[in-house]
């Protein structure tokens, strides 16, 4: 509810498919003509959605890295949010000085947003990427608080927990997921949080390293804070699929008179999250 009691439905939106490897451009253009004449309030694109994600070389991760927000990719997301008065998170190889990151960022109608920096890189990603040093980040914006978290990420239940602790009522989640037990996870992330999570992954595969295939599994879905999934699609799709959803139901923790799933924390109890048990 806003201050004046009216009840705030957004539409939100994933868009699954399978980005060339290195068109930059062409795999943007794909989304523009997915978005097509759509009225969306929030896009959430997949992890490395303009670059593809098998790098070979640490001179094809400079190739196509970006500085944010100065960099091409994001430069084109600003422009089209503007035009179309809409967020969108996407994922993106950043560059900054000499190092490199799986980054994400939020754009909305009045520009960039911010970023995030992937904090549990997955697989041969270390071999190219720094792990995140951005920390968590959830953002207020006009359609809700939106945290951002990318990928393997949802494996760490800390992940979505710091950021509903942050306050976020939307987790964006691109990923290029290949391990195949996210989709079933997150209905109890989202239980569990009392948030809701749009994970846009992307589909297909990258054999750029012969017999040495990455299939991406799809099955992007929107889950909302009870965990029921509004939103799924298959493996293979390449689809844009777009949910009416009411962000501040996330700031609702109670599941009854007397649980508070927030305020019955024991964080006193907690301690061997943070300094590692022996
Ligand atoms: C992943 O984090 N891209 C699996």
């Amino acid at each position: 509810m806003t201050s004046s009691g009216e009840r705030v439905v957004i539409t939100a939106a994933f868009y699954q498919f399978s980005p060339a490897f290195g068109r930059r451009e062409d795999n943007i253009d794909r989304v523009a003509a997915a978005l097509h004449e759509m009225k969306l309030d929030l896009l959430v694109l997949p992890e490395f959605f303009a670059t593809g994600y098998q790098f070979l070389s640490t001179a094809e991760v400079e190739a196509l890295a970006e500085e944010i927000p100065a960099g091409y990719t994001t430069q084109r997301l600003v422009r089209m949010a503007r035009e179309r008065g809409m967020h969108i998170v996407a994922g993106l190889p950043e560059r900054e000085g000499d190092r490199f990151f799986n980054s994400a960022i939020i754009v909305g109608p009045d520009g960039f947003i911010g970023s995030y920096r992937k904090t549990h890189l997955f697989f041969e990603e270390k071999l190219f990427f720094a792990s995140g040093d951005s920390g968590f980040r959830v953002w207020d914006t006009k359609i809700g608080r939106i945290g951002i978290m990318i990928c393997f990420d949802w494996f760490f239940p800390e992940s979505m927990r710091i950021l509903a602790l942050k306050g976020a009522d939307i987790v964006a989640h691109p990923a290029n997921l290949v391990l195949p037990y996210c989709p079933e996870s997150m209905p109890v992330r989202c239980r569990e949080n009392r948030v809701y999570a749009i994970t846009a992954n992307r589909t297909g595969v990258e054999e750029r390293r012969d017999g040495y295939p990455l299939r991406f599994i799809g099955q992007s879905r929107i889950v909302t804070p009870e965990g029921e999934v509004v939103i799924a699609t298959a493996p293979d799709e390449e689809v844009l699929r777009v949910a009416e959803i009411e962000p501040e139901t996330a700031r609702n923790k109670r599941l009854n008179p007397f649980n508070d799933l927030f305020a019955d924390r024991r964080p006193e109890f907690y301690h061997g999250l943070i300094e590692p048990l022996l």
